[in-house]
């Protein structure tokens, strides 16, 4: 099939590549130029495991191309593609800005039967405002589809290529089989494909990310109560999850959830939920709840420095809001580093990943550091904000050495508190006593 791909972000480079690596003649189209000549190039601007050579595979094979040049793109393709960002606007619902030029950037070069698909999370309604405004340029029914990704940064190409089901919303069944045809190879081990109303797959993409937000805030909310009652709670955590009703997924207690889509997307349903008359109570208590969570750390430092900051160094271990990103849209690292910085702090930072996005925003307010270790060197205190493979097993003593004063707080739990009151650390994590309560 020919497919063009508008918007060549997290979603539109892996969905553009996953379907040219499937044997279809894919052309991606951005408006920045300096990124598609980059992807020209076979460089990526972004970092996702695996992405790389499977872009570079299918540039060689020429299944895959890169333009600025949207109409020319759109004209030869019988399936667009929109997959541009829809960022959280001023009063919480979805900035459809970069759609709408989208729309209306492809409808002069549409193709009679070609079929518009949106792969952006899109409030609910939006095909069918899309099959109007098409219609008002076109003259013509155009059949627009919402087929919402559910593939998650740092494990996107598994994700996409192994998806637990395909959800598309079309108006036609006809328009549903040529999107199946296209799925098929990514679902040889029979996940379904799962068919349903526009509205209907737009509805899914919000409620499937309201429900994973609802989890983290959920277990962030019982991991402050476990603390004021000296309970554990990756013991309680581990005691829940093993009933099979519940499960592990989501239950991770933390720093808050970060991120392009969590919370954009639970302020985009409370909107769309106050537009249509019903009051969304959980969820504007999950994004409360995750508001209060990215302070949670904040107000453990000030409490051991008793509000005392200024001229402090505090290192900080992992930036992007999750592991194998480099994402740092919303991460809970730069609602610290703001307030440290406001505290009169010194900042020194790792990242494997995300240390350009960050220096981008912060330039030189901060110390990035190539090295976890040269973070720490003299620091006052380290906050770990981003629980990456290569701060799980750190070498403790070498750590206690090269700081000033050995305190950690440890944002994603990753350390054992009876170790490291063992090691002599002074250590803060969350929701679990702070010290000497090793779990039978
Ligand atoms: N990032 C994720 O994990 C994820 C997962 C599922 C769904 N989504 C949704 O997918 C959509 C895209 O997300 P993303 O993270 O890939 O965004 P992104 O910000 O990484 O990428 C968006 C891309 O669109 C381009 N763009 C903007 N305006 C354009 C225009 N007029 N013409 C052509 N290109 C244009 C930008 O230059 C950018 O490269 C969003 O709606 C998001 O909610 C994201």
């Amino acid at each position: 099939m020919k497919i063009a791909v508008i918007g060549t972000g997290y979603v539109g480079l892996v969905t553009g590549t996953c379907f040219a690596d499937s044997g279809n003649d894919v052309t991606c189209v951005d408006i920045d130029r300096a990124k598609i000549d980059r992807l020209s190039a076979g460089e990526i601007p972004i970092y996702e495991p695996g992405l790389e050579e499977m872009v570079r595979e299918n540039l060689a094979a020429e299944r895959l191309s890169f333009t600025t040049d949207l109409a020319a793109a759109v004209a030869a393709a019988e399936v667009v593609y929109l997959a541009v960002g829809t960022p959280q606007s001023d009063d919480g619902a979805a900035d459809m800005t970069a759609l709408w030029s989208v729309v209306d950037g492809i409808a002069p070069h549409l193709r009679p039967g070609a079929i518009v698909v949106t792969k952006s999370t899109v409030p609910v309604g939006t095909c069918a405002k899309i099959s109007r405004r098409l219609k008002e340029h076109t003259g013509r029914e155009c059949d627009v589809a919402s087929n919402p990704e559910f593939l998650k940064e740092g494990s996107a190409i598994e994700d996409f290529n192994k998806p637990d089901r395909v959800v598309v919303g079309v108006r036609r069944p006809e328009v549903g089989d040529v999107l199946h045809e296209l799925y098929k190879p990514f679902l040889r081990t029979e996940k379904p494909f799962l068919q349903m109303s526009p509205e209907s797959a737009e509805l899914t993409k919000y409620v499937a990310n309201a429900l994973l937000s609802t989890k983290i805030s959920f277990i962030n909310e019982m991991a402050n109560l476990c603390e004021r009652m000296n309970a554990d709670i990756n013991d309680v955590r581990r005691g829940i999850g093993h009933d099979s009703r519940i499960g592990f997924a989501f239950l991770f207690p933390g720093v808050g959830y970060g991120g392009s889509c969590f919370p954009k997307d639970v302020r985009a349903l409370v909107r769309m939920a106050e537009d249509h008359g019903v009051e969304p109570q959980m969820m504007r208590a999950v994004d409360s709840v995750n508001e209060h969570q990215k302070q949670i750390v904040i107000e453990k430092i000030k409490n051991h420095f008793a509000g005392k900051l200024r001229g402090k160094t505090i290192a900080i271990w992992g930036l992007a809001f999750k592991p194998r990103t480099d994402d740092i849209r919303e991460a809970p690292a730069l609602v610290l580093i703001d307030w440290l910085l406001s505290q009169g702090a010194i900042v020194r930072v790792h990242d494997p990943e995300a240390m350009d996005n960050v220096r981008r925003l912060y330039n030189d307010k901060l110390t990035y550091c190539a090295k976890p270790m040269k973070a720490i060197d003299g620091a006052d205190a380290l906050a770990v904000m981003t629980e990456w493979g290569e701060y799980q097993r750190p070498e403790f003593k070498s750590i206690f050495q090269r700081m000033n004063s050995p305190v950690i707080f440890d944002g994603r739990n990753l350390y054992e508190p009876w170790a490291m009151e063992r090691l002599g650390f002074t250590y803060h994590s969350i929701g679990r006593p702070a010290v000497g309560c090793k779990s039978i």
